[in-house]
């Protein structure tokens, strides 16, 4: 049997999210009509012999555990959140709760970041995986772009992995890790002697400081299990992406739809399955709770969330409507992400630039740039509009990130725009 363990981080990640993280765990941002981690869940759920998911992170309780109830009742799969009292990082967390995932002694576990979305493909990758060993799904990136992820150098034939470095100071490598993983049961040792080695060396007597315990996977385990002969690279080929923008969303969105195209039909929306329904262009999905003007253009690339109102002659593609927002009469929304109950006044324009990979070159992935350029400047991004935020009619808004609308007394003032 098997376990799967997704590790979320908490409310200290997702700052590349705001203000979208701001409301939600990033792990629950709606891609392609459902939560990050959903596909995460789905893809382990379809693993034969797949006995428990459990969620590692240090979000509140409450935050997740409506997610996990859904899941469990969705999937008929056992399911639970662990809460770190404080972060421990990628491994820490994983040896911390070492009883509880090796309770019924799975033969090996998946371990996979919350923030990436992929064709995961696990059944492949449990095929491939060698009993005993540990294998780290990885893909081919540029060689500019693989310096901002793990990289590995892999032996050819044998797919061993000679050498790791998290996020190098120079080139190492083009074979990125993924951020997924198969582990044996025998990892815990040296997990446990990475926690030692990590608190030798940060031993203070300071108590209240606990930053001890933040023990990393990658830099303090996979590096040095590197070339003993035990760590493997499962090469994929299939999509992959990093999700830590709403621009990533944005990219991440249009694959998973594209990704239904096979694996789930019955979301996408067509003619047929929404009778009276809008225009569809390409790939759209549709919450059956939302209400759609038959007269409003969707598409290619819009994911529509639960009670989301979109009024006559509305217009939009390539973006994200989270839970209950509303476009008026004549909107138009183009590369945006609208935060839940985000209202869009009549014929306003909500415009944002994409932020894909390069098409021109192979194995790109996305810039996951900061928000601002080093002269100050907001960096030509996806719009993003906050939760609650309400944008007035005949306006338009580019490239820009709204917050909140303040609220002054129990006044709601009018945010401005930049
Ligand atoms: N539970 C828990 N506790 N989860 C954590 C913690 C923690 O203290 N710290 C990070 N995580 C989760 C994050 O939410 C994310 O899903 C994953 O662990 C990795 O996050 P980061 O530590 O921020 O690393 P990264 O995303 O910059 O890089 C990682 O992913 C890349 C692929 O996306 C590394 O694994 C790279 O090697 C890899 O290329
Ligand atoms: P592409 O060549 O595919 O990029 O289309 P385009 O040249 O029309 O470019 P653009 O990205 O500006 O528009 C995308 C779609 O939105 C088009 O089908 C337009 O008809 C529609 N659109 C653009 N602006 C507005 C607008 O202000 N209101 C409405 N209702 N629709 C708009």
């Amino acid at each position: 049997t098997y376990k799967a363990v997704i590790l979320l981080g908490g409310p200290a990640k997702g700052t590349r999210f705001r203000p979208l993280s701001l409301d939600q765990p990033v792990p629950l941002m709606s891609i392609g009509g459902y939560p990050l981690i959903f596909h995460h869940v789905e893809a382990c759920a379809a693993v034969p012999g797949m006995r428990e998911i459990i969620l590692i992170g240090y979000y509140p309780k409450d935050q997740l555990s409506q997610f996990v109830d859904e899941c469990q009742r969705k999937f008929g799969i056992r399911m639970r959140y662990l809460q770190e009292f404080t972060p421990l990082g990628t491994a820490g967390g994983l040896y911390h709760f070492r009883d509880q995932i090796m309770l019924g002694d799975p033969a090996a576990f998946f371990v996979m970041n919350s923030d990436v979305c992929c064709d995961f493909s696990l059944a492949d990758m449990l095929a491939k995986h060698r009993p005993g060993t540990y294998t780290v799904m990885c893909t081919e990136a540029t060689r500019s772009q693989s310096v901002q992820y793990g990289c590995a150098v892999i032996r050819k034939g044998t797919d061993e992995i000679m050498h790791y470095v998290e996020k190098p100071a120079t080139f190492v490598s083009t074979m990125i890790n993924c951020g997924v993983y198969i582990l044996s049961p025998s990892i815990f040792q040296y997990l446990k002697s990475a926690v030692k080695v990590h608190k030798d060396a940060h031993f203070t007597f300071d108590l209240s400081s606990q930053c001890n315990e933040c023990v990393q996977m990658e830099q303090e385990v996979f590096q040095p299990l590197a070339s003993r002969n035990c760590l493997f690279a499962y090469v994929t080929t299939r999509f992959w992406s990093q999700v830590k923008t709403a621009g990533a969303a944005i990219y991440a969105n249009r694959h998973m739809l594209e990704l239904y195209r096979t694996s789930h039909p019955d979301r996408l929306a067509t003619a047929q399955s929404i009778p009276d329904g809008p225009k569809i262009i390409g790939n759209v999905y549709i919450h059956p709770t939302a209400t759609v003007s038959p007269t409003a253009v969707l598409g290619p690339n819009v994911s529509v969330e639960r009670f989301v109102t979109i009024g006559n002659g509305a217009r939009v593609r390539e973006s994200i409507l989270l839970q209950g927002a509303v476009v008026r009469d004549h909107a138009c929304v183009l590369f945006a992400v609208l935060g839940s109950s985000a209202t869009i006044g009549e014929w306003t324009r909500v415009e944002g630039t994409p932020t894909d990979p390069n098409p021109n070159k192979p194995f790109a992935k996305i810039e996951t740039k900061d928000l601002f350029n080093e002269k100050g400047q907001l960096n030509p991004s996806c719009t993003v509009i906050g939760s609650h935020v309400s944008v007035a009619p005949e306006t338009i808004v580019r490239n820009s990130i709204v917050l909140r609308a303040q609220r002054v007394g129990s006044q709601l003032q009018k945010p401005n725009y930049p």
